[in-house]
């Protein structure tokens, strides 16, 4: 048993207390996962105003309250309060400066964002010096946290507590990069080592956040093995590429893993029905409570498509435009869709309620209970994705016995195997071309095998049986963690 290691992630988001996406889902699992394995994790995260405290502990730390923090010209105060949700949990660090996060929602477009998280990123180090706390491993999340490598080499170079500590940087979406204009310079404090800035950016009159963590920290990881790939070509690259081809040898792709205790059919209190593989009638029932709580039409042989969705382009919602109300004027089926963002996509799922009324559904907005719901009580689970770091939806679906249909890109493509129907192997329906033909046919096929019980309750079996719990993910983690101590230990 390797000895404990000492584990530092910063990070915008982090399940329960604040979450848009996928992002907090993982932060949070990922931290409880390594404390349960006996590491010491100190999470830090920012006090938001919507910051969701049910259930959990706060309480000031001792030592950290009325601190100041100047960044370039901009003086801030802050205090640091910690949250536990149980005894057995990791603590979470929560950066309280209401200057900087108490705003409309955990992002904003207002002209101080990147002060925003710079707090983050200089409150999370000044605070483990404060501490005393020499992390082995900094591991930090997005554009958010991805000044933090270079501060490292630069601001806290000569930090005696840092010496021996390796950075991490994980992509969840480098679709944000959290650009910022170059008269924001002096907001970093570099002095110096602004030259270690990327010069032909500034010259054009930006510094992009997320270039300098791929450039500075000591390893990257993205959230699939598949999009670790995608990311090294133009295509998918989001202006990158190039950049992570340099990188290629610091670069690995590592399948998220879900919270199997959040998201279980069999213990799930979400779900007015409980179920698991072997005990399904409890998913029919919250088919009919599902449909009754959105108001659709009872029908117990029609097919529920669910989606629970930001409403991003990434989603791919643009290839349903044509295929979904086809599908609905032609055939019984119904629909249901969670989610909210963008008005293009919200408008059209706004206008399949309006013209189907009774057979689609569309609730605007976020919402953690119905979105356990829809998991549960639909037949299939759409994910259009243009692109997909990972994607977590999909694999609550193969959990919840609902039959995810994906495009080939990403994650999805590493956690969804397309069904064989000769052969009785395969999780969902797959396709792959980013085209409305393509998924007319995937929408086909779905509905095809779905009027066939066996071979449908095949692929739910099949999807139900595979593990993506953290306990394989999390080694991985591990393994990466210790394999660059050893690096380190042997470069010395
Ligand atoms: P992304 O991080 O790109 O949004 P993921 O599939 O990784 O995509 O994660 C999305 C997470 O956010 C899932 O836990 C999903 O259930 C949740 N989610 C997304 N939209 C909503 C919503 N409107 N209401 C409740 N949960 C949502
Ligand atoms: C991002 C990605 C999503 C991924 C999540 C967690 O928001 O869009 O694919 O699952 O991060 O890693």
């Amino acid at each position: 048993m390797p000895a404990p290691l000492r584990i530092c992630h910063i990070a915008s988001e982090y399940s329960p207390l604040a979450k848009t996406g996928g992002l907090a889902d993982v932060v949070g699992a990922l931290c409880r996962h390594l404390h349960g394995r006996g590491h010491e994790v100190r999470a830090f995260l920012p006090l938001y105003a919507q910051l969701n405290t049910a259930g959990i502990r706060m309480s000031a730390v001792d030592g950290l309250q009325g601190l100041e923090l100047m960044l370039g010209t901009h003086r801030y105060e802050y205090s640091v309060m910690e949250a536990r949700a149980s005894d057995s949990g990791p603590a979470v660090h929560l950066i309280d400066c209401p200057a900087l996060f108490h705003r409309r929602g955990l992002y904003t477009a207002d002209p101080d964002e990147h002060l925003r998280f710079l707090l983050l990123t200089r409150a999370a180090l000044e605070c483990c010096r404060q501490l005393n706390f020499a992390p082995h491993i900094l591991h930090c999340h997005d554009w958010h946290a991805a000044f933090a490598p270079l501060y490292l080499h630069s601001l806290y170079a000569d930090e005696r507590l840092f010496a021996a500590t390796r950075t991490v940087l994980t992509l969840h979406n480098i679709g944000y990069q959290g650009i910022m204009p170059a008269a924001a310079l002096s907001d970093l404090d570099l002095g110096a080592a602004a030259a270690m800035l990327h010069q032909p950016d500034l010259q054009a009159g930006t510094i992009n956040p997320l270039r300098h963590g791929i450039l500075y920290a000591d390893m990257l990881t993205t959230v699939s093995p598949t999009h670790a790939r995608e990311i090294c070509t133009p295509e998918y690259g989001m202006g990158m590429d190039e950049l992570l081809r340099s990188r290629s040898d610091a670069l690995l792709g590592i399948l998220n893993g879900i919270d199997a205790q959040e998201w279980n059919p069999a213990t799930d209190h979400y779900l007015p029905h409980r179920y698991d593989a072997l005990n399904m009638g409890g998913k029919a029932l919250n088919k009919q409570a599902l449909l009754a709580r959105l108001k659709l039409q009872p029908a117990p042989a029609a097919p529920l498509l669910g989606i629970v969705s930001r409403m991003a382009r990434q989603k791919g919602f643009e290839l349903l435009f044509e295929p979904l109300p086809r599908l609905l004027e032609e055939q019984d089926v119904r629909v249901a869709v969670l989610g909210n963002g963008e008005a293009l996509y919200e408008e059209f799922f706004t206008g399949l309620q309006t013209r189907f009324p009774g057979r689609a559904a569309f609730h605007r907005g976020y919402h953690e209970e119905l979105a356990h719901q829809i998991e549960a009580g639909s037949d299939m689970f759409l994910m259009p994705s243009l692109y997909e770091p990972c994607g977590l939806n999909q694999m609550y679906s193969l959990r919840y016995g609902t039959v995810p249909i994906i495009r080939r890109t990403g994650g999805l493509a590493d956690s969804v195997q397309h069904f064989d129907p000769a052969r009785g192997k395969g999780t969902g329906v797959v396709f792959n071309d980013y085209d409305t033909p393509a998924v007319m046919w995937a929408l086909d096929t779905a509905l095809g095998w779905y009027r066939e019980p066996a071979l449908w309750q095949r692929m739910v079996a099949n999807g139900m049986g595979q593990d993506f719990s953290w306990e394989r993910q999390g080694s991985l983690y591990l393994q990466l963690y210790q394999g660059l101590l050893r690096s380190s230990r042997d470069r010395a």
